[in-house]
């Protein structure tokens, strides 16, 4: 038996044994996918961790979706087997402090246009705007969720704004799901200048390179990436939409402007087809710091639990259940 089974054994008899489940997010390792309950983005992954009958919930993904499971299942255990994974682009928005973008991100340049610059938290920007709803992307704090009117995730986003009734909405941290939002919505678009470094370093040389290397392929990108970027994709959807989109395509090859674990699941689900990654160093290193000895060492130990404290909690969950209501 080699080592990975062997660990996997161990996994699933544990799981089994504290009533666990295993929830893994599209980018995970390969080895950690397979040996999920469930696998899928954002969205799917809230979805099932607020209605999954279990005592634990290992969430094998980075830190706001953990907090998600346990803003949405109070009465689970939620564990997150790696306590460092997080997603820098959630931890860019701030409620009352201003984050320096510059000194955390070297190389940072505010982007102008439309976007509010880093020094403005989010509750300098409902100052300016009041009554305009804050639409949150999930890939953010607790806290933000808190001030926040609604949820969206990549998969939602459009039809999250569009359900509003109004003229203006307020949309925070990503600039470029920002962006495509403004480009699909008839509604106005303040915005924040966050970013994920993982999309965002992906600009259209890289698109005209790839095009040149896979004649006839088919490009589908994940609304982080640019608008450069974005123009210039055959489709533009969430990770498992992505999934839904090569599994019902008659297209043979495809190019993938997302993160490369997702390419695991692409070519599992579809051997006669073939992926290549938009850049080979499209890759989170916050997603691959779970391995299959931090969720054995999770499962034997219950850490690291991530609880969210009730008063931030509930008015989370009320913008978390706007969004799943839709
Ligand atoms: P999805 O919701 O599309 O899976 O995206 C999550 C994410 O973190 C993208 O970088
Ligand atoms: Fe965050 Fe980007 Fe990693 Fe997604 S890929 S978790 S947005 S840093």
């Amino acid at each position: 038996m080699t080592d990975t089974a062997i660990l996997s054994d161990r996994i699933l008899d544990l799981k089994v044994k504290k009533n666990a489940i295993i929830l893994a997010h599209n980018y995970q390792r390969e080895e950690v996918q397979d040996i999920a309950d469930h696998t899928g983005d954002s969205l799917e992954l809230s979805r099932i961790a607020a209605s999954i009958d279990c005592d634990i919930i290992v969430f094998c993904g980075v830190n706001f979706m953990a907090e998600s499971a346990a803003i949405l299942s109070p009465d689970k255990l939620v564990l997150l087997p790696e306590i460092k994974s997080c997603c820098p682009m959630a931890d860019m928005v701030t409620v009352s402090s201003a984050r320096n973008l510059k000194s955390n991100f070297p190389g940072y340049e505010y982007t102008g246009g439309y976007t509010y610059p880093p020094e403005f938290t989010l509750r300098d920007i409902k100052k300016l705007h009041p009554g305009v709803p804050v639409v949150t992307y999930v890939n953010t704090t607790a806290e933000v969720k808190a001030e926040s009117d609604i949820c969206c995730t990549s998969a939602n986003a459009v039809k999250i704004v569009d359900s509003l009734d109004t003229d203006k909405v307020i949309c925070i941290p990503d600039r470029n799901l920002s962006a495509w939002i403004a480009r699909n919505t008839k509604k106005e678009v303040i915005a924040w200048d966050g970013f994920c470094h993982v999309h965002d370093r992906v600009n259209a040389p890289d698109v005209a390179k790839a095009r040149q290397e896979h004649p006839g392929a088919l490009l589908l990108a994940h609304p982080e990436c640019r608008m450069e970027v974005l123009d210039k994709a055959d489709h533009v959807t969430s990770t498992s939409g992505m999934l839904r989109y090569a599994r019902e395509s008659d297209a043979k090859q495809f190019i993938i402007g997302t993160e490369t674990g997702l390419m695991h699941g692409l070519r599992k689900e579809n051997p006669d087809k073939t992926f290549y990654p938009l850049r080979k160093d499209m890759v989170c290193p916050n997603m691959k710091r779970t391995s299959l000895n931090s969720v054995l060492h999770c499962l034997e130990s219950e850490t690291y639990k991530i609880r969210v404290p009730e008063e931030i909690r509930v008015p989370a969950k009320r913008a978390l259940d706007r969004m799943l209501n839709i």
